[in-house]
């Protein structure tokens, strides 16, 4: 026997027949390593197939989790066994009866109509468990064996995923959507990350068009370099919405003119509308001072972004936009379209006519739509579509998920559409739509949302003040504005991933930042509390270590180490639903089972070997909690 045996080989060791090279042989899809419970799985497996007969092929994947510990730990469905004939609630007593009462890692199970419910013996459970997450610490729950090409063979290496989200246009505001798709997208981004994928997260950035040929205009005319380097993101901004103003201005100038059957030419001519396409049509044909400019404004916003990013703990591997497709690439594009007979000119402009080109109700849900216009500027739909092709020739990925407003859904059909019609349905079968509802009634108390920053600094300063009510408190944190901070992004982001993606949701303030409910300051202040335990338990790592667990066994203890146990199949969950509810969910029902136990289960005060293993416990807690909050991309605090 190895002297470094793990948690999880001294388990194995005690389960007759069952030894971890069995596992690995007959399950091959389980890895006991990162996912204790796989083992629990194997066993009752063999148990199952010895009562029934049926192929444990069939049987394994048919042993569920369950939703809450009542249900028990296991579920399975007697139906799902495919037995002929049998009644499922016949069967379902019988195999109950027939269970062994002496198994070592299951209770004798109990039959609930088609249902049998097995619920784990607790003593293995927790001198498994508690150690495995101790041992494996911030990995635990992660299952890096999704993102190999090929589990048998690591050095086959990575899959790969790209994932596109906030996506912000320079010199317009950041809205709520973007606001939901960096949080989403981060999110996804880290899941696919602690799934062992290689993860290319892509902000796509509107950066081009005739608007911007209207800002660089404003900046002509209006514009401050010392107020850009300051704050580049409020300066482009506000030059923005002026020359805006003035543009909307002239036109209905011009509109009215035109009514009177006057001549309006002169007033064209000159107006802030035509000179922004003449500095657009500069920049498209490659003027080089007029695109330095243009790249220096893109430089300094991006600088100002990613600091903003960083509050979220999200990053970006590549800044891209939609600049930088080029016109050459988009004209290739065009001409495929072209001799592929997707697109055809109607009276001068270009277009797609879906209901032409796919039969049927899909056809007809995907309409019309124009890709060039009769002037010859082409439309975003074709822009799109050479980034993708782009895409695929550099980066060859497994898939591609655009974080995206529920919005442009016809958009992004008709994109995956053309691409599928252009002989690529590879392609088009890795790009996925990850379309998220509004987010209703946001708005800063300074007005109108103008950039990421003021919807954190706004949730920042009003946690400031939900702290200071409890004065007493408040006095004993330390960084009191960090802190704020910290749990101010954390209400929002939580508020915004509480639900399901798809719906909308109403941005509350008074809500999010409340230490009561399902909050981010409520998680926070879990986390804050377990590593507080530690601290004023004051043992070290190999005291706790050391502990003997075979001293918890209060309905509590069981019930809290049973809730960690999900945790690796919670994970593997949320890779099938990618909904961030999924987590959190979990880490509430996890948090809230852990508050209802402190009055039973305490460390400090009690006698040192119970305070030992009651520490190991709590340890555990604290460390999936953590990984949880992480993979949902919070910063646990452990102050507060
Ligand atoms: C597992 O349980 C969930 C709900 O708890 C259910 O939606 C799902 O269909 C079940 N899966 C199997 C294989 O029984
Ligand atoms: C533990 O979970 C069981 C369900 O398995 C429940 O009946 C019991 O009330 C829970 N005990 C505590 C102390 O929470
Ligand atoms: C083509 O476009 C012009 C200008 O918009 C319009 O006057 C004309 O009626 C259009 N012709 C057809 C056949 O749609």
């Amino acid at each position: 026997m190895a002297a470094t045996s793990s948690p999880i080989d001294q388990l194995a060791q005690r389960v007759e027949g069952l030894t971890l090279q069995n596992v690995a042989a007959e399950f091959p899809f389980t890895h006991v390593d990162v996912n204790p419970y796989d083992f629990w799985r194997a066993h009752l497996t063999k148990v199952l197939n010895g009562i029934t007969g049926v192929d444990p092929k069939i049987i394994y994947p048919t042993i569920n989790w369950t939703s809450s510990l009542d249900k028990g730990d296991f579920m399975v469905a007697v139906p799902a066994f495919r037995i002929k004939g049998a009644k499922p609630d016949v069967l379902a007593k019988e195999w109950a009866e027939k269970f062994p009462a002496d198994d070592p890692l299951f209770e004798k199970p109990t039959p609930t109509g088609h249902f049998i419910a097995f619920f784990v013996r607790s003593k293995p459970l927790v001198q498994t468990l508690v150690p495995q997450i101790r041992k494996l610490g911030d990995t635990f729950g992660r299952n890096t064996y999704d993102g190999l090409r090929d589990a048998s063979d690591p050095s086959k290496g990575q899959k790969k995923i790209l994932v596109e989200f906030s996506s912000p246009n320079v010199a317009k505001n950041f809205h709520a959507g973007h606001l939901r798709s960096t949080i989403i997208g981060g999110f996804l981004a880290n899941l696919y990350d602690a799934a062992g994928w290689d993860v290319f997260r892509i902000n796509y950035l509107g950066d081009w068009g005739k608007q911007y040929g209207l800002l660089a205009l404003a900046f002509e005319l209006y514009g401050n370099e010392e107020e850009l380097q300051k704050d580049p993101i409020d300066h482009l901004y506000q030059l923005y919405v002026r020359i805006n103003k003035e543009k909307e201005a002239e036109i209905e100038e011009i509109e009215a003119l035109k009514k009177e059957g006057k001549d309006a030419s002169e007033l064209e001519a000159k107006s802030k509308d035509e000179q922004a396409r003449q500095y657009f049509k500069r920049m498209t044909e490659g003027d080089e001072a007029v695109l330095a400019r243009w790249r220096h404004f893109k430089d300094v916003s991006i600088t100002k972004y990613k600091k903003t990013y960083a509050r979220l703990n999200v990053y970006f591997d590549s800044y891209s936009g939609e600049s930088g497709v080029s016109e050459e690439a988009m004209a290739k594009t065009a001409k495929l379209m072209e001799e592929k007979k997707i697109s055809k000119e109607d009276n001068g402009s270009v277009l797609v006519d879906f209901q032409e080109l796919v039969p049927g109700k899909e056809g007809k849900r995907l309409g019309k739509t124009v890709v060039r216009k009769r002037d010859g500027t082409a439309l975003y739909l074709t822009r799109d579509i050479s980034e993708l092709l782009n895409r695929a020739e550099t980066h060859n990925f497994d898939k591609l998920y655009y974080v995206v407003a529920s919005q442009q859904e016809l958009h992004l059909r008709q994109l995956f559409k053309i691409i599928e019609l252009l002989d690529c349905k590879e392609i088009a079968k890795k790009c996925q739509h990850i379309s998220f509802g509004m987010v209703l009634g946001m708005s800063t108390r300074k007005g109108t949302v103008k950039f990421l920053d003021d919807i954190l600094n706004d949730a920042s300063e009003h946690m400031h003040n939900v702290m200071r009510k409890n004065e007493d408190k408040y006095a004993q944190v330390a960084n009191p504005e960090a802190t704020a901070d910290t749990l101010g992004i954390s209400a929002v982001m939580v508020q915004d991933m509480r639900g399901k993606i798809i719906n909308n949701y109403n941005f509350d303030m008074e809500a999010m930042t409340s230490f009561e409910g399902d909050t981010g300051p409520y998680l926070q202040y879990a986390h804050a509390r377990l590593c507080s335990i530690k601290r004023r338990a004051d043992l070290s790592e190999e005291a706790i270590a050391s502990a003997d667990l075979s001293l918890l066994t209060e309905p509590h203890a069981i019930n809290v180490t049973r809730m960690l146990a999900q945790w690796p199949d919670v994970f593997q969950n949320t890779l099938k639903t990618l909904e961030p509810t999924t987590v959190l969910t979990y880490l509430f029902r996890l948090t809230h089972i852990i508050s209802s136990s402190y009055d039973q289960l305490q460390v400090v005060g009690s006698e040192e070997e119970v305070k030992k293993a009651r520490m190991a416990l709590y340890d555990a807690a604290r460390i999936v909690l953590a990984n949880g909050m992480k993979l949902l991309g919070l910063s646990p605090l452990e102050r507060m």
